[in-house]
């Protein structure tokens, strides 16, 4: 139900279906301009962002040894990979990105940290990956994976992460994820909405319009599934609250 003239949260929902961006009009997006700048004001749409970091950085330390190899997947403007660079001095990361925009981006904002960042071009639901991505102790990803436009696609780009990580090696993801049906969905979304309408700069009804317009998130049920299925174990769900999730798996040793 609308109160006033606001949509409900479920009709924004509504509406983003009839919007939604197919696998072309979501690169278009990333190549624009300002996508760099929406991509780095993370802090402002989600919350607890220090906290979630946090967890993030000390599960990597949990699993990673010192001279850890890193792939950050849909890397954006290399945002957690400064995070890591920070955290681990003796780390070396892969950015990788399909978007030319953000890769300019990540490539200028990291230059400090030269010799242990490599940015390359890499659509990771591409059906091969090429031969020089492999060896990760680590593969992290943020918000990026949500755009798998069916299951099938999710399935496929675990499978090439399972592929490209040491034995024993960590995929951990921060993300937009469904809830486990539609009415959880439109609740977690209308909490989403409250957060954002606290910032008071946000338009917080485009907001949501646009990430249900680009986004095809999925339930964790479905993603700690997809996780078995494709080799990876000790999966778990660090942090979740509102539309997101922070997850992650330990491949399988092979040996
Ligand atoms: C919202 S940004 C997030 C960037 C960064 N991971 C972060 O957490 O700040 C999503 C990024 O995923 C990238 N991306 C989306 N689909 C991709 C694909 N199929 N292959 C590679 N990168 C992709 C976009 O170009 C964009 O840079």
């Amino acid at each position: 139900m609308s109160s006033g003239d606001r949509p409900s949260v479920e009709e924004l929902m509504i509406r983003a279906e009839s919007m939604k961006l197919d696998s072309e009009g979501v690169r278009k997006a990333f190549e624009h301009p300002s996508a760099p700048e929406f991509a780095d004001q993370t802090s402002r749409w989600l919350p607890n962002s220090d906290n979630v970091h946090k967890l993030l950085l000390e599960a990597i330390q949990r699993h990673m040894p010192v001279k850890g190899h890193v792939l950050d997947l849909g890397a954006g403007t290399g945002r957690l990979t400064k995070l890591i660079l920070e955290q681990f001095p003796s780390a070396s990361v892969i950015v990788a990105d399909y978007s030319t925009t953000m890769r300019h981006f990540a490539a200028a904002a990291l230059a400090d940290y030269d010799d242990r960042v490599t940015v390359v071009d890499l659509d990771m639901f591409a059906s091969l990956w090429p031969d020089s991505i492999c060896g990760f102790d680590v593969v992290v990803s943020g918000f990026a994976i949500h755009h798998g436009k069916s299951t099938e696609a999710y399935r496929l780009v675990y499978r090439r992460i399972n592929e490209v990580l040491n034995d024993g090696g960590l995929f951990i993801n921060l993300d937009h994820v469904a809830g486990e049906d539609r009415r959880s969905s439109i609740s977690n979304a209308q909490s989403w909405r409250d957060f954002l309408d606290l910032d008071g700069g946000i338009d917080s009804d485009k907001f949501i319009l646009s990430s249900y317009a680009e986004d095809r998130p999925i339930p964790i049920s479905t993603h700690r599934q997809l996780l078995r299925e494709t080799g990876f174990e000790q999966i778990e769900v660090l942090w979740e609250d509102m539309i997101f999730a922070l997850y992650m798996g330990i491949k399988k040793s092979t040996r």
